[in-house]
């Protein structure tokens, strides 16, 4: 039985942000706001492995975008662990289009548009863990 006390969401510095290097800053704050990076780590995604984490877009008209640009370039992948994880993680990217953040998120800092918004969270508990498991397996994320 996990912990109720804390939660798991998956953070993706996406290939925008990387090549802007924008790495350094994007996990200081993580570390300011107070998450646990459990796991870390830089690749650049393959094709199948990019499908496979976004498959629930596969019939939205963005999918061959999203999955292209999630392939162009290296991403930082990060399991990070917190209270409320999800729903802080969310609040702390902003929205979706990084036209539409709000001041002080990692989108109205670090992103352009609604394809490069520079960073990935779950949107859900279920999907916290269900993509870390996905990027990290044989971590123990019962704890
Ligand atoms: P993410 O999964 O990357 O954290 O972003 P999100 O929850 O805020 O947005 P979601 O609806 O899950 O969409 C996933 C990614 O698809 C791209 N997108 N493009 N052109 C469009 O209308 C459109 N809508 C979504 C975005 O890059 C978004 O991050
Ligand atoms: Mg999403």
């Amino acid at each position: 039985m996990a912990n109720e006390a804390t939660e798991w969401t998956l953070c993706i510095i996406k290939p925008d942000a990387v090549s802007r290097k924008h790495q350094a800053q994007i996990l200081q704050r993580i570390i300011d706001e107070d998450f646990e990076i459990v796991a870390l780590r830089q690749e650049q995604l393959s094709r199948p492995v990019a499908e496979g984490f976004y498959a629930v877009h596969r019939e939205r008209p963005f999918f061959a975008e999203l999955v292209e640009f999630m392939v162009r370039g290296p991403v930082v992948l990060a399991a990070l662990r917190r209270k409320d994880a999800v729903a802080h993680w969310r609040k702390v990217i902003g929205a979706t289009d990084p036209l539409k953040a709000e001041a002080g998120t990692l989108r109205k800092q670090f992103g352009s548009d609604i394809s490069s918004n520079a960073v990935h969270g779950s949107d859900s508990p279920e999907n916290g863990l269900r993509e870390t498991a996905y990027f990290f397996p044989g971590y123990d994320l019962g704890r």
